[in-house]
């Protein structure tokens, strides 16, 4: 079998296609075929070696985590899934390997595909839609009448964001880039800024939450826009906003595996078209390295990137 994998962190020079043998599903684990794989900026963060502490020093790695496809085969003790469901999910990061024909992942990392999606859609879903889901509904609370400003509302997680915080009845506010201020407005986005203005959202202010999906916005900026008793909340962490996260109650990180619990209540919204994924471009498997660079150098259409698998006979 064939997989994206890399022999040391670097560039996208550094991917290869490489031959594979998945073994049997360990307990609790399952061998899914994929069918779909979506590319998030995580994998090549990955591969660029930015969380290394966690990820080790072995070699080869494996490149993927959201993907969709079909249950090959099911290890002990796993009872809610056989074999023929159609499933979608992630791996964990540290191990990978969605960017392949097959990949092993705990049960707990999958849920089954809502009928209406195809499986395109549904591996548009885990990542943003977790690392939305624990932002603005677990960590910013938000509920009927809040008011929340989104910074980068366009990107995967931002525009599921803004899908979660209007269908739970929230004022939503954001800031994207010129080109994607039509699709944005569609969404139903109150008030769209540039963000290359930060001066002109920070006097809107009065949030109940700030949801920062690029790492731009200044912790400091951030918290007076917020209402006494907002909540400003970060995906993008470094060392120093790691610290502050662990120690104020007004300034809080969000990371998408706090979000696993949730794949199912996603699934639900998906199917009930409350979070709706945009894809950008579809590449089949043959033409991945190259997709995967473009996606990573930005040269790309706006909405996810998918890799598509042909049917397996
Ligand atoms: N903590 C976590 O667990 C976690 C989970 C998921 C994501 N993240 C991080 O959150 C960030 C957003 O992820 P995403 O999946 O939403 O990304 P994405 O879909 O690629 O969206 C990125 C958005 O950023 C805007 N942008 C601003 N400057 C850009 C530039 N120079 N190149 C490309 N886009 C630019 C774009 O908006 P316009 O098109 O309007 O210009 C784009 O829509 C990433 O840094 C990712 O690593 C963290």
């Amino acid at each position: 079998m064939q997989r994206v994998q890399y022999d040391r962190h670097g560039g996208p020079e550094e991917m290869y296609i490489g031959e594979f043998a998945l073994p049997e599903p360990g307990s609790g684990e399952v061998r899914v075929t994929v069918r779909a794989a979506a590319v998030n900026p995580l994998d090549w963060k990955l591969r660029q070696g930015v969380m290394k502490m966690l990820t080790g020093r072995r070699f080869p790695k494996a490149m993927g985590t959201d993907f969709a496809g079909v249950v090959e085969a099911v290890g002990g003790g796993v009872t809610d899934l056989v074999v023929g469901d159609e499933v979608f999910g992630t791996t964990d990061f540290r191990r990978s390997g969605a960017f392949a024909g097959a990949v092993i992942v705990s049960a707990a990392n999958l849920a089954k595909k809502p009928a209406k999606l195809s499986f395109s859609e549904a591996a548009c879903l885990p990542i943003p839609a977790m690392t939305a889901w624990v932002a603005v509904l677990d960590r910013a609370g938000i509920d009927a009448g809040s008011r929340i400003f989104i910074n980068g509302c366009s990107g995967a997680v931002g525009a599921f964001a803004v899908q979660l915080a209007i269908a739970h009845g929230a004022h939503v506010s954001g800031s994207c880039g010129k080109a994607s201020r039509e699709s944005v407005k569609a969404a139903g986005i109150e008030a769209i800024f540039d963000y290359s203005d930060p001066d002109a959202y920070a006097r809107d202010g009065n949030f109940d939450a700030i949801f920062d999906t690029l790492g731009t916005l200044g912790v400091g900026q951030g918290l007076t826009m917020l209402n006494p008793g907002g909540v400003f909340v970060d995906i993008n962490v470094t060392p120093g906003r790691m610290l502050r996260g662990m120690f104020s109650r007004r300034y809080k990180l969000a990371f998408a595996s706090m979000g696993l619990k949730h794949l199912p209540a996603i699934a639900h919204a998906a199917g009930e078209g409350q979070l709706r994924p945009s894809i950008g471009r579809y590449a089949p498997f043959t033409k991945v390295l190259s997709a995967l660079a473009e996606a990573e150098s930005g040269d790309r259409p706006a909405g996810r990137t998918v890799l598509t698998f042909p049917v397996p006979a």
